[in-house]
């Protein structure tokens, strides 16, 4: 394991306690729904989504994560519930995630559905809790004057039907259209996948105090980041190790998806992901401070094969 690999299992660790700590009690009549979510959020992860997050947040000079921890569960909450959807057998009917069965091969899909829904609106109740800690932010420069405030609109807005809820329209309306364009591959990278990173980056650089001029920068840093991360995805299903992927590999291709491997090949792929890694990186320049980790994190996960 190289150094840097150590340290992002020490970051990863470090959300996982956060997040663990926002999690609920297996109890009351609806036991078996909070069940099932903490079957399906406990199963591991990168948790790359909160770890981005806090270290965007690290980047910008923010120290105490008090106020940063609600809105870390939160992200992977929501991250979480969309992974349980998405295996749906309405939806990528697939049998295996993170190393186990999916959450509807244990409890069902009506139990599944629910504790999908149950996860999205926790998501919400904890990212509320940030509103509880007592701390003083400096306003913000954009439309929005309460960091904490524009922080939960990014939240709700890069999840719903401007962001992932969107392109998982998008990417289930091209199964099956062998004539899909780049164009609507890109909407769906975009939507599905990077508006979640987006909305990491952009919530831990705005919690720290980083300007709207910054913000808007790191949101097209992530974006490039999230489509070189959904194109990686993509080609894991073809080129991945099932073992180690902890999910099947050939799903895109059951499914008839249309991924960027589909429509490119493989090694055009994987140029695109490096270019648009590069790319990104140069944007995170703009703090020295995104030398540390952050910059390391983006291309590690150039070369990640899980
Ligand atoms: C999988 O996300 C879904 C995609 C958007 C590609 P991750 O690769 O971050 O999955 P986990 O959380 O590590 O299992
Ligand atoms: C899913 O993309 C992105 C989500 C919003 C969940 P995929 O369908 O390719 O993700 P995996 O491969 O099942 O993790
Ligand atoms: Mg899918
Ligand atoms: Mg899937
Ligand atoms: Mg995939």
């Amino acid at each position: 394991m190289s150094d840097f690999e150590k340290a992002l299992l020490e970051k990863a660790e470090e959300a996982e306690k956060i997040i663990q700590g926002f999690l609920p009690k297996e109890e009351g009549y609806q036991k078996l729904v909070i069940e099932a979510m903490n079957y399906s959020i406990l199963a591991g992860g990168k948790r790359i989504r909160p770890v981005l997050m806090m270290e965007t947040y690290r980047a910008f000079g923010g120290e105490d994560l008090s106020v940063v921890a609600p809105f870390m569960a939160a992200i992977e909450m929501i991250h979480n519930y969309s992974l349980v959807h998405d295996d749906l057998p309405a939806m990528d009917n697939d049998e295996y995630r993170r190393g186990r069965k999916t959450t509807h091969v244990v409890y069902g899909p009506g139990m599944a559905t629910l504790a999908g829904d149950g996860l999205l609106n926790l998501a919400y109740e904890t990212a509320i809790k940030s509103f509880l800690i007592n701390a003083n932010l400096d306003s913000y420069d954009g439309d929005v004057a309460d960091r904490r405030v524009k922080a939960l609109q990014i939240l709700a807005e890069k999840a719903g039907i401007y962001g992932m809820v969107g392109g998982q329209c998008a990417d289930i309306c091209a199964e099956g259209k062998s004539e899909a364009t780049l164009e609507e591959l890109l909407f769906i990278h975009e939507n599905k996948t990077a508006a979640m990173l987006e909305s990491s980056m952009m919530i831990g650089a705005i919690l720290a105090g980083a300007d709207s001029k910054a913000v808007s920068e790191i949101e097209k840093a992530a974006s490039k980041i999230g489509i070189a991360f959904q194109i990686q995805d993509d080609i894991l299903d073809v080129t991945g190790d099932e073992k180690e992927l902890g999910k099947p590999i050939g799903s895109d291709e059951k499914n008839e998806k249309t991924t960027y491997v589909s429509l490119n090949g493989i090694e055009a792929s994987k140029e695109e992901v490096k270019k648009l890694s590069d790319e990104a990186c140069d944007i995170l320049r703009m703090t020295k401070k995104s030398e540390e980790f952050l910059i390391p994190l983006v291309l590690w996960m150039i070369s990640r094969n899980k």
